[in-house]
Formats: C-alpha cells, structure tokens, sequence
C-alpha cells in the first residue's frame, strides 16, 4: 500500500485522518512538533487500529530538519500537510508566528516533494478564503471569488493556495489536491481521539462540552442580531470523521491519477448551514445538559453566515457528509466525558 506522510498526524483533523487511512491499509508516517497537540495521542490511534504509526517530532519549518528528514526516508507516495498553526485571533496579535510557521513549513515541505520526486499533496485549506459571501454566491461554491482575508491565519491559507498553484505551473509532475474545510467538530465515536484545545478554546464547539462539564461558568454567544432567522451567526458544521474520509479519497484520487487538473480545489462541508443557538439547541438534546449561556456582542472578525455548496466534492470526489449534527454533537460530549475521567 502506498506510504503517507501525514504532517500534523497528531493534531485533531490529523489525527483522525491517520486513523482512517490506516483502516484503509495505508502505511503512515506522522511529523508533529507537538506544539498543540500530545504524544498520547498515538496511544488513541493505537486503540482504534491496532497500529501505532512511525513518528518523528520536529518543527517543518526547519528546511534542516525537513531536508534530513526527506534525505533519510524514501519511498513516500503522497503528503497531507495539516501541520500549521490555527487560531485567528491569536494570528492578528502575532502575525510573524503565522507567516513563519504556516508559510515556511510549506515552502519547506514543497521543496522536499519536488527534490525527492513526491508527487501528491493534500492540503488543509479552509473556507475563510471565501471571507463573507455576498448572498447571491451562498451556498458557496468553489468558484465563488475569494475576499481579502480578514486575519493573517486566513491569508496564510490564501498566500498557500498561491503558492501550490505558482509550483504547480513550474513543476509538471507535482499535482495537489487543497481541501477547503468549513467549520469541522465531533470526535471520533470511540471517543479514543478528539479535538484538544490547549487554555480557553476558542472555537464554539469545544466550550460548549467544556461548560457542560463544569469548566467553563457560562458560554457567551457572540452576536443576537445578525442578519439570520434566529439572530445569531450561521456555519457549516462537519463531523470531523467524515471530513477524515475525504481525506483518503484525495488521497486515491492523486495515487491512481484519477484527479483532473494538477491542482484542485474542494469545499467539505455538509451544505447545510447551522446557526449557534441551533448547535446549542442539538447539544442540549442530545446531552441531556441544560447549558448556562448568554447572548453578547459580536465578536470581531467574525462573518455572519457561511455554509457549503457541496455538489462538487459530491460528484466528483464521491464523497458525501454523513453523520447528523446531533450524532457529531454527542461524539464530541462523549470524548469531553472521556477526557475528565
Ligand atoms: N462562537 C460563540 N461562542 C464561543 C465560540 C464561538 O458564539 O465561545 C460562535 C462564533 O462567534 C461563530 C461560531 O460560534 O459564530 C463558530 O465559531 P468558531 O470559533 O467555532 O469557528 P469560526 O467559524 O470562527 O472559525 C472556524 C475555524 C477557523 C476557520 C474558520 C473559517 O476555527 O480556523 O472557521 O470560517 F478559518
């Protein structure tokens, strides 16, 4: 079975991905430099599997270390490059951290492909390129023009689509599948892996398990009066174990040369958009928890509705989003559960 390198194995969409190519037979190499995510991380893949996958910890933007680590393991048929760093807010009071790291490990990672002949890239890319929508191109498409990022993080995901097309055009043999997430959430149903947030997350899903659990006092949610039914912002949740599967389907699809242009673009979502109070409404069914929240003001940065056209990845990757948001609700109340046990 071709061989894996999966850049950001142990981060929470890596490490689910991992945990399916294995399932599939693949044969999976991990770099991570551990600095959101832990070593024990591979004990979950171990427990799902069966396999612990080879690991090698040390920072991608290294071209040292990414050199060494190419020069000294042959035989790679195909990258997922997820390794970068995520949080927006945290990229507009830091934005060097972003460019360095997010920029550089790619460049870094390219080099590699081009200098020892691998030919497949997938690459995590996110629907923030589309920034908000006008309304006439929502359910988005992946045509629809991209915006000026409105944060660093989202501008090293569109300065990275650049840069795989510009090597693209000058390298004949590289071809590259970028895979534009929308809003992903849930663990995996063993609740053996699952998303980690490391201090005060950020993202909806992790505080609302958090405050359920008694960590947090109260959720606040960011916003009443947006321009939706319900007043509050509205996103494309997906299970991350459905976003994992259509990882390995890029991955066939570069293998067997079944892609149709070197560099092709998805949206993975479910199409189907979900405001706040609806996610909050589906934990609480599902969980049996009556959540402690409030509604506040907006919080900056943020856009007001977004949710996927997913014809495209439907026909041609032949992937669809399967699980409910409620089923991706209690998967990510069990591994909460899990954790503080
Ligand atoms: N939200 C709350 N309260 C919270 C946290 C979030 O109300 O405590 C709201 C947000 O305001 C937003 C929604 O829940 O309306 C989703 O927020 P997240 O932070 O979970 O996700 P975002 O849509 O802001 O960001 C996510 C990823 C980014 C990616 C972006 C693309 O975290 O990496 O989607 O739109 F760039």
């Amino acid at each position: 079975m071709p061989k894996i390198l999966v850049t950001g194995g142990t981060g929470y969409i890596g490490s689910h991905t991992v945990v399916e190519l294995i399932n599939k037979g693949y044969d999976v190499v991990i770099i991570d430099n551990l600095f959101n995510s832990t070593i024990n991380v591979l004990e979950g893949i171990k427990k799902i599997t069966g396999t612990k996958p080879e690991f090698h910890k040390f920072n991608l933007s290294n071209i040292i270390f990414t050199n060494n680590f190419f020069k000294d393991n042959k035989g790679i048929d195909a990258i997922i490059h997820f390794a970068a760093f995520k949080a927006v807010g945290e990229s507009v009071n830091n934005p060097l951290k972003y460019y360095g790291n997010n920029i550089m490990s790619l460049n870094n990672i390219m080099a590699g492909m081009k200098d020892y002949n691998i030919s497949n890239l997938v690459f995590s890319s996110s629907c923030t390129v589309y920034g908000q929508p006008e309304e006439k191109h929502l359910p988005v498409t992946e045509t629809a023009p991209l915006q000026k990022a409105n944060s660093p993080y989202g501008n090293t995901k569109q300065i990275a689509e650049d840069i795989i097309g510009d090597v693209l055009n000058a390298e004949n043999n590289l071809k590259c599948i970028a895979l534009r997430y929308f809003n992903p959430i849930g663990a995996h149903e063993s609740a053996e892996i699952g998303e980690l947030p490391i201090g005060t997350p950020s993202n909806l899903v992790p505080f609302i398990t958090q405050t359920a659990i008694g960590l947090r006092d109260e959720l606040s949610i960011f916003g009443k009066d947006y321009n939706t039914p319900d007043g509050t912002a509205i996103r494309d949740y997906i299970n991350v174990v459905d976003l994992a599967k259509a990882h390995v389907i890029a991955i066939e699809r570069l293998v067997n040369n079944k892609n149709k242009k070197s560099l092709e673009l998805f949206n993975l979502g479910t199409g189907k958009g979900v405001s706040v109070l609806e996610a909050v409404k589906s934990f609480e069914k599902v969980s049996g928890v009556n959540l402690n929240y409030k509604l506040v003001e907006r919080r900056p940065g943020d856009i007001e509705k977004v949710w996927a056209d997913t014809k495209f990845a439907n026909n041609e990757l032949g992937w669809k989003a399967e699980k409910t948001l409620d089923e991706t609700m209690l998967s990510a109340w069990k591994w909460e559960q899990k954790l503080r046990n």
